[in-house]
Protein backbone atom coordinates (compact mmCIF):
# COMPACT_ATOMS: atom_id res chain seq x y z
CA UNK A 1 0.00 0.00 0.00
CA UNK A 2 1.25 3.65 -1.24
CA UNK A 3 1.27 5.94 1.97
CA UNK A 4 3.12 9.24 1.19
CA UNK A 5 4.30 11.35 3.91
CA UNK A 6 2.35 14.51 3.77
CA UNK A 7 5.09 16.98 3.95
CA UNK A 8 6.11 15.47 0.76
CA UNK A 9 2.65 16.18 -1.25
CA UNK A 10 2.00 19.61 -3.21
CA UNK A 11 -1.09 20.18 -1.29
CA UNK A 12 1.70 20.71 1.57
CA UNK A 13 3.47 23.62 0.38
CA UNK A 14 0.32 24.83 -0.87
CA UNK A 15 -1.40 25.14 2.61
CA UNK A 16 2.20 26.78 3.66
CA UNK A 17 1.43 29.13 1.08
CA UNK A 18 -2.31 29.14 2.38
CA UNK A 19 -1.64 29.79 6.02
CA UNK A 20 1.28 32.47 5.23
CA UNK A 21 -1.54 34.07 3.02
CA UNK A 22 -4.34 33.72 4.91
CA UNK A 23 -4.52 31.33 7.52
CA UNK A 24 -2.69 33.06 9.78
CA UNK A 25 -4.51 35.91 10.07
CA UNK A 26 -8.15 34.46 10.04
CA UNK A 27 -10.60 36.10 12.25
CA UNK A 28 -13.63 34.02 13.35
CA UNK A 29 -15.68 37.28 13.56
CA UNK A 30 -14.95 38.64 10.42
CA UNK A 31 -15.76 34.62 8.74
CA UNK A 32 -19.57 35.11 10.27
CA UNK A 33 -19.90 38.64 9.39
CA UNK A 34 -18.67 37.80 5.65
CA UNK A 35 -20.61 34.28 5.36
CA UNK A 36 -24.22 33.97 6.29
CA UNK A 37 -24.45 30.55 6.08
CA UNK A 38 -21.38 29.41 7.85
CA UNK A 39 -22.51 27.81 10.69
CA UNK A 40 -24.74 25.55 7.88
CA UNK A 41 -21.71 24.75 5.87
CA UNK A 42 -19.30 23.88 8.98
CA UNK A 43 -21.74 22.12 10.63
CA UNK A 44 -23.12 18.05 10.23
CA UNK A 45 -24.77 15.18 11.51
CA UNK A 46 -22.69 12.23 11.87
CA UNK A 47 -24.51 8.91 13.10
CA UNK A 48 -25.72 10.18 16.76
CA UNK A 49 -23.48 12.88 16.42
CA UNK A 50 -23.93 16.61 15.66
CA UNK A 51 -20.95 18.62 15.13
CA UNK A 52 -20.73 22.36 14.41
CA UNK A 53 -17.07 23.17 13.17
CA UNK A 54 -18.03 26.72 12.41
CA UNK A 55 -16.13 28.40 15.28
CA UNK A 56 -12.69 26.96 13.76
CA UNK A 57 -10.11 28.93 11.84
CA UNK A 58 -10.83 27.81 8.54
CA UNK A 59 -12.62 28.42 5.58
CA UNK A 60 -13.90 26.03 2.77
CA UNK A 61 -10.63 26.64 0.32
CA UNK A 62 -8.79 25.46 2.90
CA UNK A 63 -10.90 22.44 3.85
CA UNK A 64 -10.85 21.65 0.41
CA UNK A 65 -6.81 21.38 0.09
CA UNK A 66 -6.60 19.42 3.56
CA UNK A 67 -8.98 16.94 1.63
CA UNK A 68 -6.84 16.84 -1.41
CA UNK A 69 -3.35 16.51 1.53
CA UNK A 70 -5.53 13.50 2.77
CA UNK A 71 -5.81 12.24 -1.12
CA UNK A 72 -2.65 12.96 -2.23
CA UNK A 73 -1.22 11.02 1.32
CA UNK A 74 -3.52 8.18 0.39
CA UNK A 75 -5.32 7.35 3.66
CA UNK A 76 -8.58 6.27 1.62
CA UNK A 77 -6.83 3.34 0.60
CA UNK A 78 -4.87 3.15 4.17
CA UNK A 79 -8.46 3.46 5.61
CA UNK A 80 -9.38 0.78 2.95
CA UNK A 81 -6.82 -1.32 4.29
CA UNK A 82 -7.55 -1.24 7.84
CA UNK A 83 -10.86 -2.34 6.73
CA UNK A 84 -9.70 -5.28 4.55
CA UNK A 85 -7.84 -6.64 7.58
CA UNK A 86 -4.36 -5.89 6.24
CA UNK A 87 -1.12 -5.81 8.59
CA UNK A 88 -1.35 -1.78 8.59
CA UNK A 89 0.08 -2.11 12.23
CA UNK A 90 3.28 -2.53 10.55
CA UNK A 91 6.14 -2.59 13.48
CA UNK A 92 4.07 -5.29 15.25
CA UNK A 93 2.78 -6.72 12.10
CA UNK A 94 -0.73 -6.89 12.91
CA UNK A 95 -3.98 -6.15 11.59
CA UNK A 96 -6.17 -3.55 13.00
CA UNK A 97 -9.31 -5.13 13.81
CA UNK A 98 -11.00 -3.13 16.39
CA UNK A 99 -13.98 -2.53 14.16
CA UNK A 100 -14.89 -5.86 13.64
CA UNK A 101 -15.74 -6.24 17.16
CA UNK A 102 -18.90 -3.75 16.28
CA UNK A 103 -19.59 -5.64 12.98
CA UNK A 104 -23.07 -7.08 13.27
CA UNK A 105 -22.89 -11.17 12.72
CA UNK A 106 -24.12 -11.01 9.10
CA UNK A 107 -22.92 -7.87 7.74
CA UNK A 108 -23.49 -7.48 3.73
CA UNK A 109 -20.54 -5.31 3.56
CA UNK A 110 -18.12 -7.85 4.75
CA UNK A 111 -17.09 -10.35 1.86
CA UNK A 112 -16.91 -7.23 -0.48
CA UNK A 113 -14.96 -5.38 1.49
CA UNK A 114 -12.57 -8.12 3.07
CA UNK A 115 -9.01 -9.66 1.14
CA UNK A 116 -8.75 -11.22 4.94
CA UNK A 117 -8.84 -14.53 3.69
CA UNK A 118 -10.59 -15.36 7.16
CA UNK A 119 -12.34 -12.65 7.55
CA UNK A 120 -16.30 -14.21 7.89
CA UNK A 121 -14.25 -16.86 10.45
CA UNK A 122 -13.09 -14.27 12.25
CA UNK A 123 -15.91 -12.33 12.88
CA UNK A 124 -17.64 -15.75 13.67
CA UNK A 125 -15.08 -16.49 16.41
CA UNK A 126 -15.88 -12.31 17.70
CA UNK A 127 -19.41 -13.32 18.24
CA UNK A 128 -18.93 -16.53 19.93
CA UNK A 129 -16.68 -14.94 22.53
CA UNK A 130 -19.21 -11.70 22.32
CA UNK A 131 -22.19 -14.23 23.35
CA UNK A 132 -20.06 -15.96 25.73
CA UNK A 133 -18.61 -12.86 27.78
CA UNK A 134 -22.44 -11.38 27.44
CA UNK A 135 -24.32 -14.55 29.13
CA UNK A 136 -21.65 -14.09 31.83
CA UNK A 137 -22.39 -10.62 32.62
CA UNK A 138 -26.24 -11.69 32.79
CA UNK A 139 -25.16 -14.63 34.78
CA UNK A 140 -23.38 -12.09 37.59
CA UNK A 141 -25.97 -9.44 36.92
CA UNK A 142 -28.74 -11.83 38.18
CA UNK A 143 -26.07 -13.40 40.99
CA UNK A 144 -27.74 -11.15 43.80
CA UNK A 145 -24.14 -12.34 45.88
CA UNK A 146 -22.09 -10.74 44.07
CA UNK A 147 -22.15 -6.83 45.47
CA UNK A 148 -18.91 -5.72 44.08
CA UNK A 149 -17.18 -6.14 40.37
CA UNK A 150 -13.42 -4.94 40.92
CA UNK A 151 -11.61 -4.56 37.59
CA UNK A 152 -7.90 -4.61 37.51
CA UNK A 153 -6.18 -3.63 34.73
CA UNK A 154 -4.12 -0.32 33.22
CA UNK A 155 -4.05 1.91 29.95
CA UNK A 156 -6.46 0.37 27.40
CA UNK A 157 -7.19 -2.20 29.95
CA UNK A 158 -8.62 0.46 32.73
CA UNK A 159 -9.44 3.32 30.54
CA UNK A 160 -11.92 2.57 28.36
CA UNK A 161 -14.76 0.31 30.53
CA UNK A 162 -13.95 3.04 33.68
CA UNK A 163 -14.57 5.74 31.45
CA UNK A 164 -18.24 4.28 30.14
CA UNK A 165 -19.41 2.61 33.15
CA UNK A 166 -19.31 6.62 34.56
CA UNK A 167 -20.21 7.98 31.65
CA UNK A 168 -23.30 5.35 31.34
CA UNK A 169 -24.32 5.44 35.37
CA UNK A 170 -27.45 6.25 34.84
CA UNK A 171 -27.78 2.76 32.98
CA UNK A 172 -25.90 1.13 35.82
CA UNK A 173 -28.35 -1.79 37.41
CA UNK A 174 -28.28 -0.94 40.80
CA UNK A 175 -26.81 -3.01 43.86
CA UNK A 176 -23.60 -3.29 41.81
CA UNK A 177 -20.75 -1.68 42.66
CA UNK A 178 -17.58 -0.90 40.15
CA UNK A 179 -14.44 -0.58 41.09
CA UNK A 180 -11.42 0.20 39.12
CA UNK A 181 -8.23 -0.66 40.38
CA UNK A 182 -4.74 0.46 37.91
CA UNK A 183 -1.87 1.72 39.64
CA UNK A 184 0.74 -0.39 41.03
CA UNK A 185 0.22 1.99 44.06
CA UNK A 186 -0.82 0.02 46.67
CA UNK A 187 -3.06 2.62 48.42
CA UNK A 188 -5.29 2.20 45.37
CA UNK A 189 -5.86 -1.71 45.94
CA UNK A 190 -6.07 -1.03 49.83
CA UNK A 191 -8.75 1.65 49.42
CA UNK A 192 -10.86 -1.09 47.74
CA UNK A 193 -10.10 -3.91 49.34
CA UNK A 194 -10.74 -1.72 52.56
CA UNK A 195 -14.88 -1.65 51.16
CA UNK A 196 -15.38 -5.32 49.77
CA UNK A 197 -15.90 -8.55 50.73
CA UNK A 198 -14.60 -11.38 49.57
CA UNK A 199 -17.82 -13.44 49.27
CA UNK A 200 -19.62 -10.79 47.27
CA UNK A 201 -16.85 -9.24 44.89
CA UNK A 202 -15.43 -10.72 41.43
CA UNK A 203 -12.18 -9.75 40.61
CA UNK A 204 -11.64 -9.26 36.82
CA UNK A 205 -8.13 -9.44 35.77
CA UNK A 206 -7.71 -7.07 32.39
CA UNK A 207 -4.55 -7.26 30.80
CA UNK A 208 -4.05 -8.07 26.86
CA UNK A 209 -0.63 -9.33 27.39
CA UNK A 210 -0.93 -10.56 30.86
CA UNK A 211 2.14 -9.57 31.82
CA UNK A 212 1.54 -5.78 32.64
CA UNK A 213 3.55 -5.49 36.42
CA UNK A 214 0.89 -3.10 37.69
CA UNK A 215 -1.45 -5.52 36.71
CA UNK A 216 0.15 -8.76 37.73
CA UNK A 217 1.60 -7.57 40.97
CA UNK A 218 -2.22 -6.02 42.06
CA UNK A 219 -3.62 -9.52 40.93
CA UNK A 220 -1.30 -11.31 43.02
CA UNK A 221 -2.39 -9.26 45.76
CA UNK A 222 -6.12 -9.32 45.77
CA UNK A 223 -6.03 -13.01 45.26
CA UNK A 224 -3.36 -13.53 48.73
CA UNK A 225 -6.17 -10.80 50.33
CA UNK A 226 -9.00 -13.28 48.84
CA UNK A 227 -7.48 -16.73 50.60
CA UNK A 228 -6.31 -14.78 53.61
CA UNK A 229 -9.65 -14.16 54.24
CA UNK A 230 -11.01 -17.97 53.77
CA UNK A 231 -11.69 -17.39 50.15
CA UNK A 232 -11.24 -20.75 48.06
CA UNK A 233 -13.59 -20.19 44.98
CA UNK A 234 -11.55 -18.90 42.63
CA UNK A 235 -13.13 -19.96 39.39
CA UNK A 236 -16.28 -17.89 40.91
CA UNK A 237 -14.56 -15.12 42.10
CA UNK A 238 -12.10 -14.01 39.55
CA UNK A 239 -12.22 -14.14 35.86
CA UNK A 240 -9.30 -13.30 33.54
CA UNK A 241 -9.99 -10.41 30.15
CA UNK A 242 -6.78 -11.54 27.88
CA UNK A 243 -5.26 -12.44 24.81
CA UNK A 244 -2.91 -14.84 26.97
CA UNK A 245 -5.63 -17.70 28.29
CA UNK A 246 -2.62 -19.61 29.10
CA UNK A 247 -1.01 -17.13 31.42
CA UNK A 248 -3.94 -16.64 33.23
CA UNK A 249 -4.59 -20.47 33.37
CA UNK A 250 -0.82 -20.32 35.27
CA UNK A 251 -1.96 -17.65 37.44
CA UNK A 252 -4.93 -20.01 38.37
CA UNK A 253 -7.56 -18.16 36.66
CA UNK A 254 -9.83 -20.64 35.01
CA UNK A 255 -12.67 -18.50 33.69
CA UNK A 256 -11.36 -16.67 31.32
CA UNK A 257 -12.62 -14.13 27.77
CA UNK A 258 -10.23 -14.23 24.78
CA UNK A 259 -9.63 -11.48 22.53
CA UNK A 260 -6.82 -11.26 19.71
CA UNK A 261 -3.35 -9.48 18.87
CA UNK A 262 -5.35 -7.27 16.05
CA UNK A 263 -7.41 -5.43 18.96
CA UNK A 264 -4.77 -2.27 19.95
CA UNK A 265 -5.28 -1.99 24.31
CA UNK A 266 -6.64 1.60 23.78
CA UNK A 267 -9.21 0.37 21.54
CA UNK A 268 -10.13 -2.63 23.21
CA UNK A 269 -12.89 -1.50 25.12
CA UNK A 270 -15.06 -3.47 22.62
CA UNK A 271 -13.53 -6.79 22.94
CA UNK A 272 -14.24 -8.88 26.36
CA UNK A 273 -12.18 -6.08 28.08
CA UNK A 274 -15.25 -4.58 27.49
CA UNK A 275 -16.98 -6.89 30.35
CA UNK A 276 -17.33 -4.62 33.18
CA UNK A 277 -19.32 -2.28 31.38
CA UNK A 278 -21.08 -5.38 30.08
CA UNK A 279 -22.44 -6.34 33.39
CA UNK A 280 -22.88 -2.72 34.30
CA UNK A 281 -25.49 -2.18 31.67
CA UNK A 282 -26.61 -5.29 30.28
CA UNK A 283 -26.09 -7.44 27.32
CA UNK A 284 -28.61 -4.99 25.62
CA UNK A 285 -26.96 -2.27 26.21
CA UNK A 286 -23.76 -3.53 25.53
CA UNK A 287 -25.02 -4.31 21.94
CA UNK A 288 -26.35 -1.02 21.83
CA UNK A 289 -22.50 0.43 22.48
CA UNK A 290 -21.11 -1.61 19.32
CA UNK A 291 -23.91 -0.87 17.39
CA UNK A 292 -23.53 3.59 18.28
CA UNK A 293 -19.71 2.67 17.27
CA UNK A 294 -20.33 0.22 14.25
CA UNK A 295 -23.04 2.89 12.34
CA UNK A 296 -19.82 5.69 12.68
CA UNK A 297 -17.40 2.80 11.53
CA UNK A 298 -19.74 2.53 8.61
CA UNK A 299 -19.68 6.60 8.46
CA UNK A 300 -15.73 6.41 7.80
CA UNK A 301 -15.76 4.12 5.50
CA UNK A 302 -18.47 4.79 2.90
CA UNK A 303 -18.52 8.83 3.14
CA UNK A 304 -17.17 10.93 0.76
CA UNK A 305 -13.62 12.75 2.97
CA UNK A 306 -16.55 16.48 2.53
CA UNK A 307 -18.83 15.38 4.70
CA UNK A 308 -16.82 12.44 6.69
CA UNK A 309 -17.15 13.84 10.58
CA UNK A 310 -13.72 11.63 11.67
CA UNK A 311 -11.53 13.03 8.52
CA UNK A 312 -12.58 16.46 8.81
CA UNK A 313 -11.70 16.33 12.48
CA UNK A 314 -8.52 14.67 11.82
CA UNK A 315 -7.46 17.33 9.20
CA UNK A 316 -8.47 19.80 11.40
CA UNK A 317 -6.28 18.49 14.07
CA UNK A 318 -3.54 18.03 11.64
CA UNK A 319 -4.21 22.39 10.42
CA UNK A 320 -3.55 23.69 13.88
CA UNK A 321 -0.82 21.55 14.41
CA UNK A 322 1.57 21.96 11.79
CA UNK A 323 0.57 25.11 10.45
CA UNK A 324 -0.94 27.34 13.22
CA UNK A 325 1.65 25.56 15.13
CA UNK A 326 -1.05 24.92 18.18
CA UNK A 327 0.60 22.37 20.61
CA UNK A 328 -2.99 21.02 22.89
CA UNK A 329 -6.39 20.15 22.44
CA UNK A 330 -8.48 21.01 25.48
CA UNK A 331 -11.54 18.37 26.48
CA UNK A 332 -14.58 20.11 27.90
CA UNK A 333 -17.37 17.35 28.10
CA UNK A 334 -20.37 19.13 29.60
CA UNK A 335 -21.78 16.07 30.96
CA UNK A 336 -20.48 15.18 34.75
CA UNK A 337 -20.51 11.52 33.98
CA UNK A 338 -17.77 12.23 30.96
CA UNK A 339 -15.19 12.78 34.19
CA UNK A 340 -13.20 10.18 32.69
CA UNK A 341 -13.47 10.74 29.17
CA UNK A 342 -10.28 13.42 28.75
CA UNK A 343 -8.07 10.69 30.52
CA UNK A 344 -9.66 8.16 27.75
CA UNK A 345 -8.98 10.83 25.32
CA UNK A 346 -4.95 10.99 26.60
CA UNK A 347 -4.52 7.76 25.90
CA UNK A 348 -6.24 7.37 22.44
CA UNK A 349 -4.35 10.29 20.86
CA UNK A 350 -1.21 10.60 22.34
CA UNK A 351 -0.34 6.94 22.88
CA UNK A 352 -1.50 6.34 18.96
CA UNK A 353 -0.21 9.38 17.51
CA UNK A 354 2.84 10.63 19.73
CA UNK A 355 5.75 9.23 17.46
CA UNK A 356 8.69 10.82 16.14
CA UNK A 357 9.39 8.72 13.15
CA UNK A 358 7.30 7.72 10.15
CA UNK A 359 6.41 4.34 8.94
CA UNK A 360 9.53 3.81 7.75
CA UNK A 361 11.41 4.89 10.68
CA UNK A 362 12.40 8.15 9.06
CA UNK A 363 12.50 11.03 11.80
CA UNK A 364 10.05 13.40 11.05
CA UNK A 365 10.63 16.99 10.43
CA UNK A 366 7.02 18.78 11.78
CA UNK A 367 5.02 18.01 14.85
CA UNK A 368 2.61 14.96 15.91
CA UNK A 369 0.14 14.41 18.32
CA UNK A 370 -0.70 17.61 20.35
CA UNK A 371 -1.14 17.13 24.03
CA UNK A 372 -4.94 16.02 25.23
CA UNK A 373 -6.33 17.24 28.12
CA UNK A 374 -8.99 18.32 29.88
CA UNK A 375 -11.75 18.26 32.64
CA UNK A 376 -16.05 18.37 32.50
CA UNK A 377 -17.41 21.62 32.35
CA UNK A 378 -18.64 23.62 34.52
CA UNK A 379 -15.48 22.91 36.69
CA UNK A 380 -12.92 23.46 34.21
CA UNK A 381 -14.30 27.56 33.75
CA UNK A 382 -13.28 27.68 37.47
CA UNK A 383 -9.69 26.06 36.91
CA UNK A 384 -8.08 26.90 33.61
CA UNK A 385 -10.36 28.69 31.37
CA UNK A 386 -9.07 31.60 32.73
CA UNK A 387 -5.49 30.85 30.60
CA UNK A 388 -7.87 29.72 27.54
CA UNK A 389 -9.40 32.83 27.17
CA UNK A 390 -6.51 35.14 27.91
CA UNK A 391 -3.61 33.23 28.25
CA UNK A 392 -0.67 33.55 25.65
CA UNK A 393 -1.27 30.10 23.93
CA UNK A 394 -4.15 29.45 21.66
CA UNK A 395 -5.55 26.17 22.80
CA UNK A 396 -8.41 24.39 20.23
CA UNK A 397 -11.40 23.36 22.54
CA UNK A 398 -13.47 20.92 21.61
CA UNK A 399 -17.09 20.73 23.46
CA UNK A 400 -19.28 17.88 23.77
CA UNK A 401 -22.60 18.13 25.49
CA UNK A 402 -25.91 16.38 25.27
CA UNK A 403 -29.51 17.80 24.58
CA UNK A 404 -31.52 15.87 26.88
CA UNK A 405 -30.65 15.17 30.66
CA UNK A 406 -31.50 11.80 32.64
CA UNK A 407 -32.18 13.90 35.41
CA UNK A 408 -35.36 16.07 36.69
CA UNK A 409 -33.53 18.77 38.49
CA UNK A 410 -35.09 21.89 37.86
CA UNK A 411 -32.48 24.59 36.06
CA UNK A 412 -29.84 22.70 36.13
CA UNK A 413 -29.35 21.39 32.68
CA UNK A 414 -30.26 24.71 31.11
CA UNK A 415 -27.64 26.19 32.88
CA UNK A 416 -25.23 23.88 32.63
CA UNK A 417 -25.93 24.18 28.19
CA UNK A 418 -25.88 27.86 28.58
CA UNK A 419 -22.53 27.75 29.93
CA UNK A 420 -21.01 25.66 27.16
CA UNK A 421 -22.38 27.87 24.43
CA UNK A 422 -21.45 31.07 26.68
CA UNK A 423 -17.69 29.59 26.74
CA UNK A 424 -17.60 28.97 23.02
CA UNK A 425 -18.94 31.86 22.23
CA UNK A 426 -16.77 34.25 24.92
CA UNK A 427 -13.43 32.34 23.38
CA UNK A 428 -14.65 33.41 19.64
CA UNK A 429 -16.33 37.20 20.47
CA UNK A 430 -13.62 37.91 23.05
CA UNK A 431 -13.96 41.64 24.70
CA UNK A 432 -12.36 44.82 24.21
CA UNK A 433 -10.72 46.53 26.97
CA UNK A 434 -7.97 48.62 25.09
CA UNK A 435 -5.80 45.92 25.40
CA UNK A 436 -5.63 45.73 29.75
CA UNK A 437 -6.14 42.98 31.83
CA UNK A 438 -10.46 42.82 31.26
CA UNK A 439 -9.19 42.46 27.32
CA UNK A 440 -10.26 38.90 25.72
CA UNK A 441 -8.32 39.05 22.21
CA UNK A 442 -11.38 36.58 20.86
CA UNK A 443 -10.55 34.23 17.81
CA UNK A 444 -10.21 31.75 19.87
CA UNK A 445 -11.24 28.38 18.15
CA UNK A 446 -13.42 25.34 19.11
CA UNK A 447 -15.80 22.86 17.93
CA UNK A 448 -19.07 21.57 19.63
CA UNK A 449 -20.08 18.04 19.47
CA UNK A 450 -23.68 17.32 20.33
CA UNK A 451 -25.56 14.47 21.51
CA UNK A 452 -29.43 14.13 22.17
CA UNK A 453 -29.20 11.78 25.02
CA UNK A 454 -25.82 10.29 26.54
CA UNK A 455 -26.53 6.45 26.09
CA UNK A 456 -24.95 3.20 25.20
CA UNK A 457 -25.56 4.21 21.39
CA UNK A 458 -24.11 7.31 21.15
CA UNK A 459 -21.33 7.12 23.70
CA UNK A 460 -20.16 4.08 21.30
CA UNK A 461 -19.98 6.30 18.31
CA UNK A 462 -18.66 8.94 20.03
CA UNK A 463 -15.68 6.84 21.23
CA UNK A 464 -15.14 5.89 17.49
CA UNK A 465 -15.35 8.85 15.79
CA UNK A 466 -12.81 9.69 17.87
CA UNK A 467 -10.74 6.87 17.41
CA UNK A 468 -11.24 7.58 13.46
CA UNK A 469 -10.29 10.94 13.77
CA UNK A 470 -6.63 9.75 15.52
CA UNK A 471 -6.43 7.28 12.53
CA UNK A 472 -6.63 10.21 10.02
CA UNK A 473 -4.30 12.65 11.51
CA UNK A 474 -1.79 9.83 12.65
CA UNK A 475 -2.55 8.20 8.37
CA UNK A 476 -1.40 11.97 7.18
CA UNK A 477 1.63 12.61 9.41
CA UNK A 478 2.78 8.88 8.26
CA UNK A 479 3.29 7.61 11.71
CA UNK A 480 2.16 3.77 12.99
CA UNK A 481 -1.11 4.99 15.35
CA UNK A 482 -1.16 1.42 16.41
CA UNK A 483 2.39 0.52 18.37
CA UNK A 484 3.73 2.40 21.76
CA UNK A 485 7.22 1.75 21.76
CA UNK A 486 8.07 4.70 23.92
CA UNK A 487 6.06 3.33 26.90
CA UNK A 488 9.41 0.03 27.05
CA UNK A 489 12.35 2.08 28.62
CA UNK A 490 10.82 3.38 31.30
CA UNK A 491 9.67 -0.62 32.05
CA UNK A 492 12.92 -1.42 31.85
CA UNK A 493 14.54 0.79 33.70
CA UNK A 494 11.82 0.45 36.34
CA UNK A 495 13.14 -3.16 36.70
CA UNK A 496 16.38 -2.12 37.28
CA UNK A 497 15.61 0.25 39.94
CA UNK A 498 13.64 -1.51 41.92
CA UNK A 499 16.52 -3.52 42.57
CA UNK A 500 18.99 -0.86 43.09
CA UNK A 501 16.36 -0.18 45.62
CA UNK A 502 16.07 -3.01 47.31
CA UNK A 503 20.12 -3.50 47.07
CA UNK A 504 21.57 0.23 47.77
CA UNK A 505 23.68 -0.81 44.41
CA UNK A 506 23.89 2.79 43.18
CA UNK A 507 26.80 2.54 40.87
CA UNK A 508 26.96 3.47 37.56
CA UNK A 509 23.69 5.74 37.99
CA UNK A 510 23.58 9.26 37.48
CA UNK A 511 23.75 11.81 40.50
CA UNK A 512 20.39 12.57 40.64
CA UNK A 513 18.88 8.85 40.62
CA UNK A 514 21.44 7.97 43.22
CA UNK A 515 20.92 11.17 45.57
CA UNK A 516 17.56 10.49 45.17
CA UNK A 517 17.75 6.28 45.83
CA UNK A 518 20.02 7.23 48.84
CA UNK A 519 17.22 9.53 50.76
CA UNK A 520 14.83 6.59 49.92
CA UNK A 521 17.22 4.40 51.22
CA UNK A 522 17.91 6.41 54.39
O1 LIG B 1 1.18 1.45 28.43
C1 LIG B 1 1.44 0.48 27.48
C2 LIG B 1 0.32 -0.50 27.33
O2 LIG B 1 0.76 -1.54 26.54
C3 LIG B 1 -0.97 0.10 26.78
O3 LIG B 1 -0.93 0.24 25.41
C4 LIG B 1 -1.97 -0.88 27.27
O4 LIG B 1 -3.26 -0.40 27.15
C5 LIG B 1 -1.49 -1.07 28.69
O5 LIG B 1 -0.08 -1.05 28.59
C6 LIG B 1 -1.96 -2.33 29.36
O6 LIG B 1 -1.52 -3.48 28.70
P1 LIG B 1 -2.16 -4.89 29.00
O7 LIG B 1 -3.59 -4.84 28.66
O8 LIG B 1 -1.39 -5.87 28.17
O9 LIG B 1 -1.97 -5.17 30.49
Amino acid sequence: MNRIRCDRTPAWGELKNTFDAAGSTFDLRTAFAADAKRFGNFSQTAPHVFADLSKNRIDAATEQLLMTLARQTGLEAHRDAMFAGEAINTTEERAVMHWLLRTPPSDPAMPAQSVHRHMTETLHGVHTTLDAMLAYAEQVRADAAITDVVNIGIGGSDLGPQMAVLALDEFVLPGKRFHFVSNVDGHELAAVLRKVKPESTLFLVASKTFTTIETMTNAQSAKAWFESQGGTDIARHFAALTTNVTAANAFGISTTFGFWDWVGGRYSVWSAIGLPLAMAIGAQGFREFLAGAHDMDEHFRTTPLAQNLPVRLGLLDVWYRNFHGFTSRSVAPYHAALKRYPAYLQQLEMESNGKRVDADRQALPFATSPVVWGEPGTNGQHAYFQMLHQGTDVVPVEFVAVKTPKHTLKGHHTLLLANALAQAQALMLGKSDAGGHKHFTGNRPSTFLLLEELNPTSLGALIALQEHRVFVSGSVWGTNSFDQWGVELGKVLAKDVEKRLISGDAAGLDASTAGLLARLRS
